[in-house]
């Protein structure tokens, strides 16, 4: 069986608790796109565990990939290797692989992220990880592979082709090329290559082998539907394609090959960084979303924007990846409000949409037109199934569940493996 997850919204939805959750069943759990921009984050027990590169699946049976469709830090691997191990998880190459295409984010790529950030008169609110400057030259076919960095002379040849531009575009854009040839950081990502090589497999051929074989494979999608290269909100997106399709052509798997697509979907909405928002909220309601629901980037750090269910929104993810499935996560957090609102169009121009204009700008002109519920006081943190939910819990999930006209498979009340059901 081959499962694609991604998010239905601007990321954050869950994802990570999701695949840990599902993990239990799966032979292979892939991520397929993104970079370290990504932070997701599995609860078990006291233990929390915020992986932004390493699959999700990995505390469980499954052996992790990480395909060649991903930008690749190594450092930042390295890191998350060790913290692992600090809590006496140990990683080895039989639990987790990297396919030798993966592209390397260079300390470059950073330095250039920063400086285009901080040169835009309208930010995008990057996460300053280089992953838009990775993925440029993944395109460009500048890159620096996975396996190019295990040994000095590779990397020194390959940085010799590629140095002369990459200074070149740092000075123009007014900051220190040092950066690009600097021989201690050069040796550092010699040294981390030769610690990643044993990990170095072919993605795409463990995965289709694995198919061949009866096995199941779950893709872990990074980031959300909306931050998609292509169909998300240009210019405030990310710089990889974040929807289903993107799978496929990311792990190198034909779409026949497909069984499931599970949406997360959180049941309000939160965005990091800038762009439209149309049921941002800047009222009590929304500063509950945000303490209730902790809503802080976990990559940077920075609040998240708040605001309603966006319908708009959801339907267009799911158009977009073709989910045969949902799940519903953090409905716990709007325990407590008066009533709950859901946006079940925009008002643009005199006329009431049901769909997002395809127009970024169009978007952030549209207000949202809602449809209320009454609220609920209950803790819903220690339901284990959906009857046990609040008449008025259940209404709204019943009644998104009819709006999405996608079944709702799991319902999740709290950020731990048992803290969820099925509906
Ligand atoms: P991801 O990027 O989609 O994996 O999501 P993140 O891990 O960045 O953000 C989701 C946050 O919500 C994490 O802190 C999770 O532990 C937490 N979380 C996930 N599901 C639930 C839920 O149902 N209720 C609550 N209260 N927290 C949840
Ligand atoms: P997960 O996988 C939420 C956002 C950034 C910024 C935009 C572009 O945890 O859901 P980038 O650094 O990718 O060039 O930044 O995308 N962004 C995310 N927002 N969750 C993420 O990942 C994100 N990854 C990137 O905040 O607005
Ligand atoms: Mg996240």
């Amino acid at each position: 069986m081959f499962t694609i997850l991604t998010g239905a919204q601007f990321g954050d939805e869950g994802k990570g608790k999701i695949v840990d959750l599902m993990a239990k069943h799966y032979d292979l759990v892939v991520r397929f796109q993104g970079g370290d921009n990504a932070g997701h984050t599995v609860t078990v027990g006291e233990d929390v565990y915020k992986l932004h590169l390493i699959p999700s699946g990995f505390l469980l049976d499954s052996r992790v990939l990480i395909g060649p469709g991903t930008v690749l830090n190594p450092e930042v691997l390295a890191d998350e290797i060790d913290m692992l191990e600090k809590g006496g998880i140990t990683v080895t190459p039989e639990k987790l692989g990297i396919d030798a295409k993966t592209s390397i984010i260079m300390p470059y790529h950073i330095e250039l992220d920063g400086l285009r950030e901080s040169s835009r008169k309208e930010k995008i609110g990057t996460t300053k990880r280089g992953i838009g400057f990775a993925y440029i030259d993944k395109i460009a076919r500048d890159e620096v592979q996975m396996a190019d960095i295990s040994s000095e002379s590779s990397l020194l040849d390959r940085l010799s082709e590629l140095a002369p531009q990459k200074e070149s575009a740092i000075k123009d854009m007014g900051g220190d090329p040092g950066c690009v040839m600097d021989e201690a950081a050069i040796l550092h990502y010699v040294e981390l290559g030769k610690r990643l090589g044993p990990y170095i497999t072919d993605v795409s051929y463990e995965v289709n082998k694995a198919l061949d074989e009866g096995k199941n494979v779950l893709a872990e999608g990074a980031q959300g539907t909306h931050l998609d290269v292509i169909h998300g909100t240009q210019k405030f997106v990310t710089s990889s394609s974040t929807i289903a399709g993107s799978a496929c052509s990311n792990i190198g798997v034909g779409p026949t090959r497909v069984d499931e697509v599970l949406g997360i979907v959180k049941a309000y909405i939160t965005r990091v960084g800038e762009g439209p928002l149309p049921t941002e909220l800047a009222d009590e309601a929304g500063q509950h979303l945000h303490d209730v629901g902790q809503e802080y980037g976990t990559t940077t750090g920075r609040p998240r924007r708040c605001g309603w269910f966006d319908l708009p929104l959801v339907k267009k993810a799911i158009y977009l990846n073709g989910y045969t499935g949902v799940a519903l996560t953090k409905v716990d957090v709007l325990s407590g409000l008066r009533s709950v609102r859901m946006c079940t169009g925009y008002l643009l121009d005199g006329r009431i949409l049901d769909y997002p204009p395809e127009i970024t700008s169009e978007v952030a002109r549209c207000t949202p037109v809602y449809e209320d519920l009454p609220g609920w006081d209950d803790d819903l943190t220690n339901v284990k199934e959906f009857n046990d939910l609040p008449e008025a819990a259940r209404k709204y999930v019943i009644r998104l569940e009819e709006l999405m006209g996608v079944p709702v498979e799991y319902v999740s009340v709290g950020p731990g493996r048992e803290q969820t059901f099925r509906k």
